[in-house]
């Protein structure tokens, strides 16, 4: 028989949602009367937007003609949609990059759980806990950690974002090669000032390391003074690729299209003492293994950019913020301590004394028919958190708010 890759005999159990999804549905199959709300999975609820939806019109009657069909497009995505990402993300921010830096792709997760097979496989990461699972289970089943116990993979560098510290990694104490980096992150909806920001930078320029900046929910930032994008720092088009997402920006979780930003400048060291750009290599490895996005995806994910396109999805952010909000108050009702929901669409509670995070997630299913997120599914540092999301309808937020605060905890 052939033999499996052993490190995914490492991993744990199934992924965190898939084993969430499985109790809900098994939930609502003993007791088909209730009326389950999620608050879970980070999925959103509202429609594309007119601008988005006239977009894919068109391009699927231009897609039906002879004259204007596409076959193969280019693996890293067309020079409207990388132009469009350039000059409205980046430029307009004052951040300096070509478009040809951009690659567009079917998703941030797709991204950036490909994106380690670039490094040796003995790279030492180091990664926030608790962390996103998909940066963890990737360097997993590529074979880059012990195996797993106590909660913990052996090899891997912890970093816990704890109260203490405000949910802020910290700089590790020992070397790291690669460093994941969510901000405002999932699942504590911590965010990173530009100053925060700047020291990871610093240790990645001293330390040559590179970091992997997942700024999925940039569009959810609040605050003046948190960074929208790594490059805001000067020195992170030396260390640092940025992963971002129409997904929670546009409502494209069902129609899949994200970018990921790799400078030219950022370099790999080869086994005979040279150098090779990552560039070069993340290239290579999209020519070969995808074929990219549809076109009438990407002529979709333009017209986000367009002023009635930028005009409407806004309107939508702006409402799961108001989602987020209602959520902080009914928690502070119900006497809970939570963190975040200011610059991201998760709220982050602790958990009463002495109950953790999946009795929670029991108590909140069985007494509210209301579904979140298990903290300790995202690390052993997020035992005793429990996590809500914003993106249901306002409508519903309120119901599971409300049903939320008047439980007795
Ligand atoms: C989540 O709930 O954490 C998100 O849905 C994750 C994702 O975007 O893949």
């Amino acid at each position: 028989m052939t033999a499996v890759n052993p490190h995914y005999l490492k991993l744990q159990g199934s992924y965190l949602f898939s084993t969430i999804a499985k109790k809900v549905a098994a939930y609502k199959e003993a007791h088909p009367q209730a009326q389950v709300i999620s608050l879970g999975i980070g999925d959103v609820s509202q429609p594309l937007v007119p601008a988005v939806v006239d977009a894919l019109r068109q391009a699927s009657l231009e897609m039906g003609q002879a004259e204007t069909f596409r076959g193969y497009g280019p693996e890293q995505g067309y020079a409207f949609l990388r132009e469009t990402i350039l000059q409205g993300d980046y430029i307009s921010r004052g951040v300096n990059l070509s478009a040809d830096e951009i690659f567009v792709s079917d998703g941030a997760k797709s991204d950036v759980a490909n994106f380690q097979e670039l490094f040796s496989a003995d790279a030492k990461i180091a990664l926030q806990d608790p962390v996103y699972p998909v940066y963890l289970d990737t360097n997993v089943m590529a074979g880059r950690t012990g195996p797993y116990q106590a909660g913990r993979y052996g090899g891997i560098i912890y970093l816990p974002c704890v109260e203490e510290n405000n949910f802020l990694p910290q700089l590790p104490s020992e070397h790291a090669d690669i460093i994941y980096l969510c901000s405002p992150n999932n699942p504590t909806g911590a965010a990173l000032t530009k100053a925060a920001l700047k020291k990871w930078v610093d240790y990645a320029l001293e330390h040559h390391s590179i970091i992997l900046y997942d700024s999925a929910y940039e569009a959810y930032i609040t605050q003046a003074d948190v960074a929208h994008s790594i490059y805001e720092v000067p020195g992170a088009e030396k260390v640092a690729v940025e992963f971002r997402s129409f997904s929670k920006t546009a409502g494209f979780t069902g129609t899949r299209c994200a970018y990921t930003v790799v400078p030219k400048g950022v370099m790999l060291t080869t086994p005979d003492g040279g150098q090779v750009s990552l560039h070069s290599l993340w290239l290579r490895r999209q020519t070969t293994k995808f074929n990219g996005v549809p076109y009438i995806v990407q002529r979709a994910a333009e017209a986000v950019y367009s002023p009635q396109g930028r005009e409407q999805t806004c309107k939508i952010i702006a409402m799961y913020q108001q989602n987020a909000a209602t959520i902080l108050s009914a928690l502070k009702e119900a006497g809970l301590t939570a963190f975040g929901g200011q610059n991201a669409p998760y709220i982050w509670l602790k958990t009463p004394q002495g109950v953790d995070s999946w009795s929670f997630f029991d108590k909140l299913l069985v007494e509210a028919q209301v579904v979140g997120t298990p903290g300790v599914g995202f690390g052993a540092c997020g035992e005793g958190y429990f996590r809500l999301t914003a993106f249901n309808t306002p409508q519903l937020t309120e119901q599971a708010a409300r049903r939320v605060a008047d439980l007795t905890f």
